[in-house]
């Protein structure tokens, strides 16, 4: 590195210049004005002395002129020139030189030359007259040799100064502020409280105050950069659970479609066979069988968000009410539950299996874990906070925590909270927890889709949940779901218990799987209906065309190949309006009860289905009551 360079990285070098060269031009000047008053104050002493031997010797020059006296006249003009600033002088009588007297040998600039009268002894009769050469030069050595010494001395002084202010701008500030430098270079990715060794240091000054400001620039770039991590993190787990909701949803579907033909065939030979023979209680473990896989798709159902067609505003703490002695029940003795039910509404756009699923899910968990051991299991609802859910977004997530969900931080939300005093969930799996599968139980105990399903249905709601696990202490879950508009009324629409299900109507069934149609076509037979089936939807519009007036009621499935069930439900429509239709549909297959009826479906049903499920909504539409519109909430957004 040059010293070029080094001054130019260098707050001291810097300073030390600064100060050397506006110091030496200060100093210069200040000693030129000086000595040029110097100079003035010894010029004038030299004339002053001059004037002075002039006067002392005037008279008896005059006296020696007047009485001719050459001798005494040359000795007295000669005084005038020894030690004082008069080089040359001349006496003039009458015009004519009479003596002339030169102190210098060579040429002799004169700075001041003048004449004085001689006047005859005691009268002022002028003889003759004195002249005078003066020359300075004495004077102006003296102010060289002075000017010399004062620029040395001076410029030491500015040189002494400059290089202890070096010292005191190196060692206070610029050594500071390089080590500040070199620590904030290698503080990097780490975290660090940046300290400063700073002699002749108190109070808190500029370099501090960047100290300070530099700390908190590095805590908000951690904190953002957590975040960041947090919210990837959170992204992808969102990311996969989506593909594994899809792939769950789908396999959902075809699985409800084979659970459909199990159990409208096992009900056909539960009829079958003779009452209380060996063969109907085989066919009834078929039917149970099946009920619990119509559960389990229920719930995988569930996790991959899949809309539910029942959806309405419902009052999560009337569900929480609903759960309370069903769960207390259910639960082992030793875990106490305590239900604390907030005043006022908590209406949730949703439906209370959902509900009752969450509740369910998380209150078991916290029973599980407490592993036979007494404890609490405390279940809360209430309106959150405003800015509650806003906070936890953007707390940055630590050990023991966390926050999932991408909501609308500016909505009300309804907070559901299940406590339990177990042993926490250890802080190494609490990433893992909502994964579908992901269970401590053993597989014999948990199938790990508890959390699953209620990460399902926390998003299906656009809410977000917070866990907070201590170890040995206990955890906390708080779903926060957006709080619902008007509340509807309550459904009190009844099942209608041993209604006739019977009826002579002509029914077209059109479903893509023969399975279905056959099990459809034998179990409505069986209630008296006739039936045709087909498994392709052209074929059902060629047939329906043939003689529209022939069909009383269309049942169709929604996804089907060649065409969609709602398009067909529109084709058969604009042939015959006023022809009743049935649309039957898994969850995930894009149509939902509001949808389907505002396209034109009269009823809307969801699979597994058999005939003694579909045969009331036929009653029902032959009854000519239509089935119910689609729901009319007002969600609050
Ligand atoms: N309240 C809790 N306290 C401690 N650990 C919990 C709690 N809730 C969940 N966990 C942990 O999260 C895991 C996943 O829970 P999840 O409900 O998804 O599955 P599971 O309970 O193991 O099985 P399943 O619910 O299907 O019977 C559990 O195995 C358990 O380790
Ligand atoms: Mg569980």
């Amino acid at each position: 590195m040059t010293i070029v360079e080094r001054i130019r990285g260098s707050l001291a070098a810097k300073v030390l210049v600064a100060i050397a060269a506006i110091g030496m031009v200060l100093v210069l000047l200040i000693s030129a004005v000086e000595i040029w008053e110097e100079g003035g104050v010894l010029i004038a002493a030299e004339k002053r002395e001059a004037q002075t031997a002039v006067r002392a010797n005037i008279d008896t020059l005059a006296l020696a002129l007047w009485s001719i006296d050459k001798r005494s006249l040359d000795i007295t003009a000669r005084s005038l020139i020894q030690g004082t600033s008069i080089f040359r002088v001349e006496v003039i009588e009458d015009g004519q030189t009479q003596l002339k007297l030169d102190r210098s040998t060579g040429p002799v600039e004169t700075d001041y030359s003048w004449e004085v009268p001689l006047l005859r002894p005691n009268t002022q009769q002028a003889i003759g007259t004195l002249r005078l050469w003066e020359n300075y030069d004495n004077a102006r050595d003296q102010m060289k040799s002075r000017a010399a010494m004062l620029v040395v001395t001076e410029t030491t002084k500015v040189f002494v100064i400059s290089v202890l202010l070096f010292f005191v701008v190196h060692r206070a500030f610029t050594r500071p502020l390089s080590e500040l430098a070199h620590k904030v270079q290698s503080l990097g990715g780490h975290s660090g409280k940046i300290s400063v060794s700073r002699p002749y240091h108190k109070g808190h000054d500029e370099i501090d105050a960047l100290v300070d400001a530099i700390e908190a620039s590095n805590a908000t770039r951690k904190r953002l950069e957590a975040e960041q991590r947090a919210s990837q993190t959170r992204e992808a787990h969102a990311g996969k659970l989506e593909a594994l909701g899809q792939l769950a949803g789908g396999i959902a579907h075809d699985f409800n479609n084979i659970l459909g033909a199990i159990l409208g065939f096992g009900g056909l030979l539960a009829q079958d066979v003779p009452a209380g023979s060996m063969q109907q209680r085989f066919a009834q473990r078929i039917l149970l069988a099946c009920e619990r896989g119509k559960e389990l798709v229920e719930q995988i159902l569930a996790f991959a968000r899949a809309e539910g067609p029942e959806r309405r505003i419902v009052d999560l703490g009337a569900v929480m009410r609903q759960n309370e002695s069903l769960l207390t029940a259910s639960l082992p003795r030793s875990t106490r539950l305590d239900f604390i039910h907030a005043g006022g509404d908590l209406p949730v756009f949703s439906s209370e299996a959902r509900l009752s699923q969450l509740i369910a899910n998380l209150c078991i968990n916290a029973s599980e874990a407490l592993e036979g051991r007494s404890g609490v299991v405390t279940v809360e609802a209430a309106r959150a906070a405003l800015g509650e859910v806003a906070e936890l977004m953007v707390k940055p997530s630590t050990s023991g925590e966390r926050f999932d969900g991408n909501v609308d931080p500016s909505l009300e939300f309804v907070r559901l909270r299940v406590s339990d005093t177990g042993p926490g969930v250890p802080h190494d799996i609490l990433d893992r927890i909502f994964d579908p599968f992901f269970t401590t139980k053993g597989r014999q105990r948990g199938t790990g889709l508890g959390l699953a399903v209620v990460h399902g249905v926390i998003e299906s709601h656009v809410g977000a949940c917070h866990v907070i696990s201590r170890p040995g202490e206990g955890t906390m879950f708080s779903v926060y779901l957006p709080l619902a508009g008007k509340q509807r009324a309550p459904n009190t629409e009844s099942k209608a218990e041993n209604q006739d299900l019977h009826g002579h109507e002509r029914i077209l069934i059109v479903d893509d799987e023969q399975d279905i149609v056959d099990m459809l076509s034998i179990g409505l037979g069986r209630l008296g209906y006739e039936t045709v089936g087909v498994n392709d939807p052209i074929e059902a519009v060629a047939a329906f065309e043939e003689d529209p007036m022939a069909w009383d009621v269309v049942v169709t499935d929604q996804v089907m190949p060649a065409m969609r069930g709602l398009e067909l439900i529109r084709k058969l429509k604009s042939i015959r309006p006023d022809i009743r239709t049935v649309l039957c549909t898994g969850y995930s297959d894009g149509a939902n009860e509001a949808i389907s009826l505002a396209a034109g479906a009269d009823a809307f049903l969801l699979k597994p289905l058999d005939a003694m499920r579909i045969a009331p909504s036929i009653r029902k539409l032959m009854e000519g009551q239509k089935a119910p519109l689609g729901a009319d909430f007002e969600p609050i957004a």
